[in-house]
């Protein structure tokens, strides 16, 4: 089968109802705490994508026992030191910086050596931003050319708390050193940039010692030694990243409504929609509900026949930074011309996406002017594109993939966009449910 997708119309209008997969965060975090929970953990909507799956074959290599029944995920977790440390296992994160990074923090006491390895883009992505913090406990971490994967690890018995200043906005990086002082003597205390607040929602509804002072721009975390982990059921809500593409599939379209089920809209994933409702897209939340500390609800988005260009405030940055390849389609319509900057973290993603986000604006027509961490986008209200597009060459990553098809749906052309697998990273369902919504019209 080809795995590229040729598109060469515009999506009608149309009026719909979806629901998007479970989100990946908190997917992957919910196997990584059941792994060290006592008992039997079930999920419900779990993701079932390539780096869900990478994150349960983890956990499985460290002798826990994962069961599919047909609706739920069972984690049989055996405690927090329950990990089995055969000799030589290699544990390979495939595409999933949150695996890779992760995992890492939980086999800082690892009694053998371990290697973690990963595709061909996390293998160019940088871990050394996780050794650094992590050797400070103790743990020896050896990187290939001293910063990237592949990683052997060798844990220790005699882990010494740390005080770690995170300053990217990574809430891998904070996660990462969580999961080390979970399993450290002492406290441990994290000065973290705002990033997105899984992890320590799961902690504080574990009821595990952790504290957070959150401040303006900043959270301060302390983390003691973790003695059990209850189990933990999770129903798993959709996830916003995900939903993100519909959404400015419709603000694109001519005359549309969509309505997007159950989706996590925590505080600090939800930078999109704040960029988006500045630019002048109505969206609105429908039956909000609190789940295990996480915000959930309906998302109502429809068409916007004037769209405004902004200057994004990079507070913004880190809420939105998996979604900003589709925000520049946006900034591609919009009325003025967008600014958005401090985006160095952007290029450090699966592929180099604010690269990528440039040339797809550029292969459209759309003027720009990009640096290093910024990027300046010349909308043009009246965009039609009508010529032949080819999308490839990206490191297979996913959210290319599908922001070109967004493109290509709101915009038109004669597009080819290679990699079409890509998606079975984070949205398996991605092109199934295109076909929902072209076939509600
Ligand atoms: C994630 C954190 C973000 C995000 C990634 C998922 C997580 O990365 O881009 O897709 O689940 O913790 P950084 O921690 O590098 O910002």
């Amino acid at each position: 089968m080809s795995d590229k997708i040729i598109i060469k119309k515009k999506i009608e209008k149309f009026n719909t109802v979806i629901t998007v997969s479970g989100d990946k965060s908190i997917s992957i975090r919910w196997v990584l705490f059941s792994s060290l929970a006592n008992g039997i953990s079930k999920a419900k909507n779990l993701l079932i994508s390539e780096d869900v799956a990478a994150a349960i074959n983890a956990i499985k290599k460290l002798g826990i026992k994962v069961k599919k029944t047909k609706n739920e995920f069972w984690i049989y977790g055996k405690g927090i030191n329950g990990y089995k440390y055969k000799k030589n296992i290699v544990i390979d994160a495939k595409n999933s910086g949150t695996l890779g990074r992760l995992i890492l923090g939980l086999l800082v006491n690892s009694t053998e050596k371990i290697k973690l390895i990963g595709d061909q883009s996390l293998s160019k992505r940088d871990f050394k931003r996780i050794s650094d913090p992590l050797k400070k406990f103790g743990a020896s971490i050896k990187l290939k050319n001293g910063k990237n994967l592949p990683a052997i690890i060798n844990g220790s018995y005699n882990l010494e708390p740390i005080k770690y200043i995170e300053n990217r906005g990574s809430a891998q990086c904070k996660t990462s050193v969580i999961f080390a002082g979970m399993r450290t003597l002492g406290k441990t205390t994290i000065k973290a940039k705002k990033s997105r607040n899984h992890t320590e929602l799961l902690c504080k509804h574990l009821k595990l010692p952790i504290k957070i002072k959150n401040k303006i721009s900043y959270d301060e975390i302390t983390i003691n030694k973790v003695k059990s982990i209850k189990n933990l059921n999770y129903n798993i809500p959709s996830d916003i990243s995900s939903a993100a593409f519909f959404i400015v599939l419709t603000a694109l379209s001519e005359k549309s409504r969509l309505i997007i089920k159950k989706v996590n809209i925590n505080s600090s994933r939800i930078g999109v929609i704040s960029i988006l409702r500045k630019m002048g897209v109505k969206i609105i939340f429908r039956n909000i509900k609190v789940y295990k500390g996480e915000r959930i609800a309906d998302i109502f988005v429809e068409s916007s026949n004037s769209l405004k260009a902004i200057n994004c405030h990079p507070s913004l940055n880190s809420g939105a930074i998996d979604e900003f390849l589709v925000i520049f389609l946006v900034a591609a319509k919009a009325k003025g011309i967008s600014y958005f900057k401090n985006l160095e973290e952007l290029n450090q993603k699966e592929s180099p996406r604010l690269n990528w986000g440039n040339k797809i604006l550029k292969s459209m027509g759309i003027k720009t002017v990009v640096n290093k961490n910024s990027i300046k986008i010349f909308g043009n209200p009246g965009l039609k594109v009508n010529k032949k597009i080819i999308i490839k060459n990206y490191l297979k990553d996913h959210r290319v993939f599908m922001s070109s098809v967004i493109a290509a749906l709101s915009f038109g052309g004669n597009w080819i966009i290679h990699d079409k697998n890509s998606i079975k990273t984070s949205f398996p369902k991605f092109l199934k449910i295109i076909n929902q919504i072209k076939n509600n019209d």
